[in-house]
């Protein structure tokens, strides 16, 4: 008898179970790297790698988990209004960094490696050549003050490749991204300390242009 008890009981603890909403279920989830934490040296380091991906990365992750969970369960809009700026930062910083860890490549594979293709021709006609591309990139990505992005970005309107900054985690919305990276300390201080430049500088032998490239057919077909 009490088995049969608890049997029934076990049935409708998991009929219960099942039929609660759950409404704490994390819907983002932090990307596995497409490489090793050490593929990218010398040009960044296993340990800027480790800490960007499972600290940063993560937080972003979690804190856009926890903004979308408390949005979805209030009724205010006043506290809609005050969840905007987390869901903006921190989503932006999951899409940008999932965006970022493709960006790159091991100089062993794909990194630095443009070849003859639609990308090469666009950046040919857009900026005069590669190296001049390379060299206008990096003065507006120094440029932004503070934590930011640099991108490479397809102009929609234009049809042609921009470059673009964008502050804080604000993800590129006016062209579609082609290539971005990551100028916040936390992407290269521990290697290069206060010098952008030479992280700018190092940063192209490790760029997946394949990736890039398959953007941009993507954007303009
Ligand atoms: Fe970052």
């Amino acid at each position: 008898m009490l088995s049969v008890t608890r049997t029934a009981l076990r049935a409708n603890f998991r009929t219960f179970c099942t039929t609660v909403p759950r409404a704490s279920a994390s819907l983002h989830t932090l990307p596995e790297l497409p490489y090793a934490y050490n593929a990218l040296e010398p040009y960044i380091s296993e340990e800027i790698m480790k800490l960007h991906h499972q600290k940063h990365h993560q937080a972003y992750v979690t804190g856009l988990n926890a903004a979308e969970e408390a949005y979805a369960k209030t009724d205010s809009t006043k506290e809609k209004i005050v969840l905007q700026s987390a869901l903006k930062f921190n989503g932006g910083g999951h899409i940008n960094h999932s965006l970022f860890w493709k960006n790159l490549s091991p100089k062993s594979d794909l990194g630095g490696k443009l070849e003859n293709g639609v990308l090469k021709q666009a950046i040919e006609c857009d900026f005069g050549s590669v190296e001049d591309f390379k060299k206008k990139f990096n003065a507006t990505t120094a440029g932004i003050q503070g934590s930011g992005w640099g991108w490479l970005g397809y102009n929609p309107s234009t049809k042609k490749l921009e470059l673009v900054t964008t502050p804080n985690q604000d993800p590129l919305m006016s062209h579609v991204p082609i290539l971005g990276v990551d100028i916040w300390e936390h992407a290269f201080y521990l290697q290069y300390k206060n010098v952008k430049a030479d992280y700018l500088g190092a940063i192209w032998n490790v760029i997946n242009f394949k990736e890039a490239e398959k953007r941009l057919v993507k954007a303009t077909s």
